[in-house]
């Protein structure tokens, strides 16, 4: 008998190419998911096309129109919770989320980060890391923890970082990475392998490293 399918909530700001990428996979049947709804906070989010052409329910939830960051954060935890969710996907979202959201989602909250952390938490990744002459860049995925960018990380892929490399050239490369990584993680997740626990990444029952599984 094939397991269940697991219900992902996947949320976006812009393109969604991290989204296209769990729909193929899923289309593809390397991903034992569902995508049960998108929601973006950006009312022209590319992604709200993708989502909708692939048959997904896609809402948007517009920040500025509400109060505060706490009024935003309890609708958009209703509408995760109205979609049936098992697991909720950050790709690409670019808000912070209070503690309260991140701690009623925990363990099932997960973010794709352009850098290797625990470098360059926050904002413009790439151009931080050609400004510091990094040789080295690249994307990690990481439960959420109320700590911004700081819960443990499950996988982190490397790219090389070339001289000449412009910021847009350096998130390309990364992208490609992304790619792979999120729904391979996602997979791991809805296939009961990987869950959080102590503040740790474990999957298989073994606790991953700071750095997560090693992928190189
Ligand atoms: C991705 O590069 C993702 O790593 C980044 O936004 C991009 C979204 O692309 N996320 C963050 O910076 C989160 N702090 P997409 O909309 O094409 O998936």
């Amino acid at each position: 008998m094939s397991k269940p399918v697991k219900k992902l909530c996947v949320l976006i700001s812009g393109n969604g190419s991290n989204l296209q990428a769990i729909i193929d996979e899923i289309a593809a049947k390397r991903l034992n998911a569902e995508v049960c709804g998108v929601i973006s906070n950006r009312p022209q989010a590319y992604g709200l096309e993708r989502a909708k052409a692939a048959g997904i329910p896609a809402v948007c939830l517009d920040h500025t129109q509400y109060d505060d960051r706490d009024t935003y954060d309890k609708a958009l935890k209703l509408q995760i919770d109205e979609f049936g969710a098992e697991g909720v996907v950050l790709a690409g979202f670019m808000r912070i989320l209070t503690p309260e959201f991140v701690n009623s989602f925990s363990g099932k909250l997960m973010n794709i980060h352009p850098s290797l952390l625990p470098k360059y938490k926050g904002l413009n990744t790439h151009q931080r890391a050609i400004d510091n002459g990094d040789s080295e860049h690249g994307v990690s995925v990481h439960f959420v923890t109320p700590e911004l960018d700081g819960g443990p990380v499950i996988i982190q892929s490397r790219v090389p970082v070339f001289e000449d490399d412009t910021p847009s050239e350096l998130a390309e490369r990364v992208q490609e990475q992304e790619r792979r990584i999120y729904p391979l993680v996602l997979s791991w997740y809805c296939d009961g392998r990987l869950v959080m626990r102590n503040n740790k990444a474990v999957l298989d029952e073994h606790e991953l490293p700071e750095s997560g599984y090693a992928s190189d």
